[in-house]
């Protein structure tokens, strides 16, 4: 656990209480997720009760109580991504990685979402890995984009086609 970097990022906003949810943003990238130890130390740097910074941990999706696998999956189950597909993609994701929505591969390499819309319905079905954005995705193609950030079949055991 990284502590000096997370002191950084508090000197980096003077310490203030009310840039918490920024803190909270750049502390997450040091360990892609909010250890315990981190939003405690965070609470104790700003003088906040630990239960207020939890509150804010667990209220905004964008945040990870829990270790995160590298490559950040989200597939689009807003409406307009949902009648064009979007089920489809997030089945066959999910297939293709041996894990369901909100869970991460064993090897932590990927973590899988789905989420309500992605600001560009035009291109439903959408899919991001980390920002790059995905648009009008056959579920063919997940496949193949998935090895491009490092999805092999060691992954798991699913049979390659
Ligand atoms: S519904 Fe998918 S991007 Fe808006």
């Amino acid at each position: 656990m990284n502590l000096e970097r997370v002191e950084d990022v508090l000197a980096k906003y003077e310490h203030n209480e009310s840039q918490i949810i920024s803190i909270l943003q750049e502390v997450q990238v040091l360990h892609n997720y909010l250890p315990e130890e981190v939003l405690k130390y965070v609470a104790e740097r700003l003088n906040l009760p630990l239960a207020r910074v939890y509150s804010i941990a667990t209220f905004y999706k964008t945040f990870s109580l829990e270790p995160r696998g590298k490559h950040l999956i989200r597939v689009c189950l807003g409406t307009a991504c949902h009648v064009r597909g979007g089920p489809r993609i997030l089945e066959t994701a999910e297939r293709i990685l041996g894990i369901k929505a909100d869970e991460t591969t064993p090897d932590y390499k990927f973590t899988l979402e789905s989420v309500n819309c992605l600001g560009c319905c035009a291109l439903g079905p959408v899919m991001v890995v980390d920002d790059e954005y995905y648009g009008k995705l056959p579920p063919a193609n997940v496949k193949k984009i998935l090895r491009q950030y490092g999805y092999s079949n060691s992954n798991k055991e699913e049979k390659d086609d």
